[in-house]
């Protein structure tokens, strides 16, 4: 991650842990872990990334570092844990803070070395009867193993997982998040412009994608996820990232890719036919999904205008489209209702149309009201449950899609291979929405134009 980042004001920082202290049961500690770095091949590390949640609660951007609340009746306490000064490491890898600046970047209230945490745990959660932690984390494997021993050996009764309190907070965005949100999206618009204008037979998939990340970079930035840059039948392949084939004429391209910046993930996805000067139009086929997709896409965004409707009928609204239309092509067959009811059309579009979007591209949140999601975990049936009503300062992308499986000889030879996926991100707003992508061509004629078909 190439990016540049600025300090969380620390007023923020403290905010954003007073309210999660709130949340938080009377006598319980919550314990949050920071990413670790992760090694590539032999000595060469992967670029770090903090931890999202952390990232969040402390504005600090260094590994080997925890942040642990501790509330009881009388009072909450906020420690950090951090990596010491070393001089000779330094020389190798940057400054370290150290806890002592670590303690003034974060504004807690206390602050200790990393390799203490264990201990310090074994006094500061005596007499607590929960702690809040991620316990799924992939991250410290050795050390988290080591945390649950002591919170069993300090008799606490109950470890419940971080993931329920963070993501009812970094679910609605401030003002601060949606302006890094949106600049985001703006890098994205100006890539996925500069690769439809560059993308020409001959060329290969990773030009793109080099075209694409390095807008990012010299704004800036860095991805929020591995582009997907697919032409032809690749498209039809959900998580695609080889991006190693050559663009051929008369081929859908399909590039999905979306900046990080400031932490903060844009997720824009656009397909179009591959460009002039010896470049084709849409195909007949091509444009009937491409326009079927587009029209899918446009109900559903059109939902999250209305007032108080659910996440469930932003997907719904898009099967809708994409079911009649593939029955007025002869793709499906039978009743609208019958097709909707038994999922027919998951042989064409086989995921849903949206996903939170924050500090992480597939971010955190509840996609049922928050009354229903403990008996969700109880039960494991979300069958019953209320889809979460999109609310004011929730982001979610929409991205309906088409892909037809290029050996499927049951449909007709010019849709075999089409893969076809339009994806924007929504900001709920209290007056409707806003699509913070909207500076993305999609519409067929404004593709064609930046084509030079
Ligand atoms: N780029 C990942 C997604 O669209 O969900
Ligand atoms: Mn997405
Ligand atoms: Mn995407």
């Amino acid at each position: 991650m190439n990016q540049i980042s600025t300090q969380t004001p620390k007023a923020t920082l403290q905010k954003r842990r007073k309210k999660f202290a709130d949340s938080m049961d009377e006598n319980s500690a919550a314990l949050f872990l920071s990413a670790e770095v992760h090694h590539r091949n032999s000595d060469v590390e992967h670029k770090f990334r903090q931890d999202s949640s952390f990232w969040y609660l402390t504005g600090f951007n260094e590994p080997d570092s925890a942040l642990l609340i501790v509330k009881t009746k009388k009072e909450t306490v906020n420690y950090i844990f951090s990596r010491p000064r070393d001089k000779e490491k330094e020389i190798w890898t940057g400054k370290i803070a150290g806890p002592e600046r670590a303690k003034e970047i974060t504004g807690v209230d206390k602050c200790f070395e990393f390799k203490d945490l264990d201990g310090q745990l074994e006094k500061l959660l005596t007499g607590l009867s929960r702690l809040y932690f991620e316990f799924s984390l992939a991250n410290y494997h050795f050390l988290r193993n080591k945390i649950l021993e002591t919170a069993k050996h300090r008799r606490i009764q109950r470890i419940t997982s971080t993931q329920n309190l963070i993501g009812e907070l970094r679910l609605f965005k401030e003002p601060f998040e949606i302006q890094q949100m949106k600049q985001a999206a703006k890098i994205s618009a100006e890539a996925h412009k500069l690769a439809m204008q560059r993308a020409k037979p001959g060329k290969h998939e990773c030009t793109l994608e080099g075209i694409i990340e390095g807008h990012f970079c010299l704004c800036g930035a860095g991805w929020a996820y591995p582009s997907i840059v697919a032409s032809g039948a690749n498209a039809t392949i959900l998580h695609y990232t080889a991006n190693d084939q050559e663009l051929k004429k008369g081929d859908l391209l399909l590039v999905d890719a979306g900046s990080e910046y400031n932490y903060y993930a844009s997720d824009i996805t656009r397909t179009f036919p591959i460009g002039g000067p010896v470049g084709g139009k849409f195909s007949k086929a091509q444009k009937q999904a491409y326009e079927l997709v587009l029209s899918a896409q446009k109900d559903a965004i059109a939902q999250c205008y209305k007032k108080e409707v659910t996440f469930e009928s932003v997907h719904e609204a898009a099967v809708k489209v994409l079911c009649e239309g593939l029955l007025d092509l002869g793709l499906l067959k039978g009743k609208l209702s019958d097709n909707i009811k038994n999922k027919t059309f998951r042989k064409f579009y086989m995921h849903k149309t949206s996903h939170w979007l924050g500090l992480d591209v597939h971010d955190v949140g509840s996609y049922v009201e928050p009354q229903d999601s403990k008996r969700v975990s109880k039960t494991a049936s979300a069958k019953t449950d209320t889809s979460r009503i999109l609310r004011p300062g929730m982001v979610i992308t929409v991205e309906p899609g088409l892909y037809f499986d290029p050996e499927d000889t049951n449909i007709p030879k010019e849709f075999r291979g089409i893969g076809v996926r339009i994806e924007d991100d929504v900001l709920i707003t209290k007056t409707g929405a806003e699509i913070l992508t909207s500076a993305c061509p999609k519409e067929v004629d404004e593709l064609e134009e930046i084509l030079g078909l």
